[in-house]
C-alpha cells in the first residue's frame, strides 16, 4: 500500500537514508521539508514501512528528491511503484517534465529511471562527496 508520508515515519525514513547514503544522507532538517508545500512524500508499507520516496512540485518542473527502498525489499518493484505514483501526481499538477540527479556510479538506479524513460541530460562533477552525478529528465506532456 502507497499513502503519504506522516511524522511518525520520520525517524525511519532518515534511518534508512543513513543506512543507504550514509555520509550523504539526509539531515533531520530535510527530512522535515518534506511536509513543506509543493512537496510530495510517499511511504509504501505492508505491515511495516518498507520504502519511501519524495519529489519536490513547487517549481516549475517536478524534481524526484529520492527513492529508498529497504535493502531486503529492493528489486521487488517497490522502487517501480513508488516512481510511478510520483510520476502520476506530477502529471496530475500540470506538470511537463519531470528532473532527477543519480550517482553515475548507482547502477540499479540508473535502471529505474531509464525504464521509466529518464534521459540523461548533463553530468555534474563532485554533485555528491564521492560521486559525479547525471542529470536525467523525463517529459511528462503526451
Ligand atoms: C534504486 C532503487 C530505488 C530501485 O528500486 P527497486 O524497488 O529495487 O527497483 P524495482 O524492483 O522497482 O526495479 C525497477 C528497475 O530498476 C532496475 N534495477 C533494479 N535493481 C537493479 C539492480 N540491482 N541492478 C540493475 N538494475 C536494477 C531495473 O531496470 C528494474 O527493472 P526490471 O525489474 O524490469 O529489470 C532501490 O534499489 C534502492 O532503494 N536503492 C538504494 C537507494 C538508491 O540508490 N536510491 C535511488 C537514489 S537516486
Amino acid at each position: 500500500m502507497i499513502r503519504g508520508m506522516e511524522r511518525r515515519d520520520l525517524a525511519w525514513a532518515r534511518d534508512l537514508d543513513f543506512r543507504l547514503f550514509s555520509e550523504a544522507s539526509w539531515g533531520e532538517e530535510e527530512m522535515e521539508e518534506a511536509f513543506r508545500p509543493g512537496r510530495r512524500f510517499l511511504v509504501e508499507e505492508e505491515k511495516k514501512p518498507r520504502a519511501w520516496a519524495g519529489m519536490d512540485a513547487s517549481g516549475a518542473f517536478a524534481h524526484i528528491l529520492s527513492i529508498d527502498v529497504e535493502p531486503s525489499f529492493q528489486g521487488k518493484g517497490l522502487g517501480s511503484a513508488l516512481l510511478s505514483s510520483l510520476l502520476s501526481s506530477a502529471r496530475g499538477m500540470g506538470k511537463g517534465k519531470c528532473v532527477l540527479e543519480v550517482s553515475c556510479k548507482n547502477s540499479p538506479a540508473l535502471g529505474l529511471y531509464k525504464k521509466f524513460g529518464f534521459k540523461t541530460r548533463e553530468k555534474i562533477e563532485g554533485y555528491y562527496p564521492s560521486y559525479d552525478a547525471f542529470v536525467m529528465e523525463k517529459d511528462l506532456e503526451g
